[in-house]
């Protein structure tokens, strides 16, 4: 098949590379001329600079100009295309809403030319993108708008994890699509032929509204089991003592009903998918006079941890942020990507530079440059307190207190650094439970403050 990815972000790139896998022929089509540069130059620090997943290199390196092109110009490859997948970003307005103006502006280009094309082989205009509900009928108009010959539209939302993308590209847990007649049905089919009939991947076809409504519903429904263990689990194991919140987790699990995945308290989930979400269907829910305050509670649990451990810290370890040095362990979303949206970590320099603090000594195993972006001194002068490392031990070096703040395997069984480099009295803030043997630190003089347990001072 022919296919074009408009948009090479996490989600068109992944999407491109695995199909160009499948041996369909690709075309990755996006405006940002660097992004693509990167991409056909096939190199892992250059590539890992917009998009970090593991085995996504490889594969380009692979099929690049055999079966996979990246191009900036739609007009010479729209010629017998089978499938355009649109994998737009739609970024949350300041009121929640989903901000559609790239979408549709790529929506009107692309709809534009195929007025225009000579060849009228049908051709399916696909929605990857999170995209409110009623969206691929607005799609639809913009077809007739625009008077493009035989063009059908769908909904195959995404639903891949960061930092395992490929992977589950690969072996998606399902594929869902949303469409309207048989014939575009089919040719999504075509597309997808490996995992169609697949014992393990259900594949499930529906209407346009179903599919979009389907991604809504699984990610508010994944942040709302996070935010429950968050609002629930890590606040039974704060309020009352003797609760080890390993054991509550394997005993509640235990039940085959309850998901064990999600199952953990931490300082909030981040990322570019979760509070987006949650907000554009609460907004979708007040515009269509429904209410939405089972959302709007998750919602605002996953905003608060983010950050209450600075509180906690303030009130049960007595800390003082002004002029001290905070070493800050982990600035993506979570482990094995490089993706700062949304990340708690924003939250807590924000937090940490309104308290005055004095430096803060960061480090990431992956996003040290993603994050001189969001923390760019020319927006903020602030932001000139930041200090970046190349690892653990030399943020830690001088610091005054730690945050741990994404769950990077390398922060597992941190105590030794610790201990090794910073003497006590030294408050550490765990906001991803990182650090087991926390007992044998607090014997030797460091505060530990954690989520899901109440502060243990120094012994
Ligand atoms: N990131 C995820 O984990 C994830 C998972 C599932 C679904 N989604 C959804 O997929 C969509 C894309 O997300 P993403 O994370 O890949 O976004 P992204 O910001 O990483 O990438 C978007 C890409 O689109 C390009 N672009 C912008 N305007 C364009 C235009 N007019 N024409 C062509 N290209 C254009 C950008 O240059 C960028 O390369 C969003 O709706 C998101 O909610 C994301």
């Amino acid at each position: 098949m022919k296919i074009i990815v408009a948009g090479t972000g996490f989600v068109g790139l992944t999407h491109a590379a695995v199909c160009s896998e499948y041996g369909h022929e690709v075309y990755a089509y996006d405006i940002d001329e660097q992004r693509l540069a990167a991409y056909r130059s096939a190199q892992r620090d250059q590539i890992e600079r917009h998009v970090n997943e593991p085995g996504l290199v490889s594969i380009i390196a692979e099929h690049l100009d055999r079966y996979l092109f990246f191009c900036n110009d739609l007009t010479p490859i729209l010629e017998g295309a089978d499938a355009i997948f649109l994998c737009l970003p739609t970024p949350p307005k300041p009121d929640g809403s989903s901000d559609l103006s790239y979408y549709f502006d790529a929506v009107d280009h692309i709809c534009a030319l195929l007025a225009k094309r000579q060849d009228t082989r049908r051709v399916v205009l696909i929605n990857k993108s999170t995209v409110p509900i009623g969206t691929a009928r607005k799609l639809e108009s913009k077809l007739r708008e625009f008077n493009v010959p035989n063009a059908g539209v769908a909904s195959n939302p995404e639903f891949l994890p960061e930092g395992d993308a490929v992977e589950k590209s690969r072996r998606p847990d399902r594929v869902v699509v949303g469409a309207d007649t048989e014939e575009d049905f089919r040719i999504i089919r075509r597309i997808y032929s490996q995992f169609v009939n697949h014992v393990r991947i259900r594949y499930i076809e529906t209407t346009p509204e179903t599919a979009e409504a389907i991604k809504y519903t699984a990610n508010t429904l994944l942040l709302t089991y996070i935010s429950f263990w968050n609002g629930v689990g890590a606040r039974l194991g704060e309020a009352f003592a003797n609760i080890r919140m390993e054991d509550l987790k394997r005993g509640v699990t235990a039940d085959t009903r309850i998901s064990t995945w999600g199952s953990y308290v931490s300082n909030g989930a981040g990322g570019s998918c979760f509070g987006k979400d949650i907000q554009s269907l609460i907004y979708q829910f007040r515009m269509s006079g429904h209410s939405a305050e089972l959302l709007q509670s998750v919602y605002a649990i996953n905003e608060y941890q983010k950050t209450y451990l600075l509180d906690r810290a303030a009130r049960e370890a007595g800390a003082r942020f002004n002029n001290k040095k905070v070493a800050l362990l982990g600035l993506a979303f979570k482990q094995r990507t490089n993706d700062m949206r949304d990340a708690s970590s924003l939250k807590v320099v924000e937090t940490l530079l309104a308290r005055g603090v004095g430096e803060i000594r960061a480090y990431d195993p992956a996003a040290i440059s993603e994050a001189k972006r969001y923390f760019n001194p020319e927006h903020n002068y602030l932001f000139e307190k930041i200090v970046y490392f190349s690892s653990a031990k030399e943020a830690l070096a001088g610091s005054d207190m730690l945050f741990i703040s994404a769950d990077w395997e390398e922060f597992r069984g941190l105590s030794r650094t610790i201990e090794q480099i910073v003497p006590p009295p030294y408050l550490i803030m765990d906001g991803r439970r990182m650090i087991p043997d926390y007992n044998e630190l607090t014997e030797r003089g460091y505060g530990y403050l954690a989520v899901g347990s109440p502060y243990m001072p120094p012994k």
